[in-house]
């Protein structure tokens, strides 16, 4: 299996966080379901890749080559979904996938851009991005993340605010593209999403990894969410309901 993504010892240190010494590796063709309650390092990580941060420590290396931090050739063969949308929002969506074409350094093409956005239902939504709902801005910013045909795609909770409809259109085009070989890493907290779409997934917690494995794996001892709460939570949700019934009912 050829490795895509090769992270070696990452580190990031905010004031009080510590993304702890985070290796990992993403193969060719499989997608890699990154997991962890809030605060635990996942955005971060993923910003960490596409150098879009930088990192106190630790070394990534995209298809062999060590990435430098004036490094930015590579990211051409990366699509990123960042988690809290776009800063060009004055842009309208055709603007925006023009502006990002040129980003990546492919050639315009209208023709590619119209017949996306139509298949998302964007085509005819003139308006700035600044005004679109939340599901449109993730619906633009998916589109985005694959125009240019990417190696490898990273993807910050991309199901989020979504219709049922576009969830559903994406997962197709996630296992679609991973046929095509394309490698995929995505954060999100809906398991169960995750557990249909992951070969394998990463458990963070608190800045440190805590599992890897294959969902296969997993899925004959348990169902990811059990994984997920043994590993990551301290609290036991049945105290923690008593407590809140107590509390708000005093
Ligand atoms: N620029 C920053 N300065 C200081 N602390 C930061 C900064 N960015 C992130 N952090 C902290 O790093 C920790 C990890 O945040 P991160 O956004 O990576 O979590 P996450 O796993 O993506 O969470 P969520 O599930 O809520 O999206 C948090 O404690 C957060 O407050
Ligand atoms: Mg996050």
């Amino acid at each position: 299996m050829n490795t895509i993504l090769n992270v070696k010892n990452l580190r990031k240190n905010y004031e009080k966080f510590l993304l702890n010494d985070l290796t990992f590796q993403i193969f060719e063709k499989e997608i890699v379901g990154f997991l962890g309650p809030n605060g635990s390092g996942k955005t971060t990580t993923l910003k960490l890749l596409i150098n879009s941060i930088p990192a106190d420590g630790g070394e990534i290396f995209f298809l062999g080559e060590k990435i430098k931090k004036s490094h930015i050739e590579f990211r051409r063969y990366i699509g990123y979904m960042p988690e809290t949308g776009t800063p060009y929002e004055f842009l309208t969506a055709k603007e925006y996938l023009e502006f990002m074409m040129d980003v990546y350094k492919v050639k315009k093409n209208d023709k590619k851009i119209d017949e996306l956005l139509s298949i998302f239902d964007l085509k005819d939504v003139k308006k700035r991005i600044k005004n679109f709902s939340k599901g449109m801005k993730q619906k633009l910013l998916f589109i985005s993340a694959i125009i240019h045909d990417p190696k490898l795609l990273i993807l910050d909770e991309p199901f989020n605010s979504v219709d049922p409809q576009t969830v559903y259109l994406m997962k197709k085009i996630l296992i679609g593209l991973k046929d095509e070989k394309t490698s995929i890493i995505f954060s999100s907290h809906i398991l169960e999403i995750v557990e249909k779409l992951s070969d394998r997934i990463i458990l963070l917690n608190n800045g440190t990894k805590v599992y890897e494995g294959e969902i296969n794996k997993i899925k004959k001892e348990e169902s990811v969410e059990e994984l997920f709460n043994r590993l990551s939570s301290s609290n036991d949700a049945d105290e923690n309901l008593k407590k809140v019934i107590e509390i708000i009912k005093e």
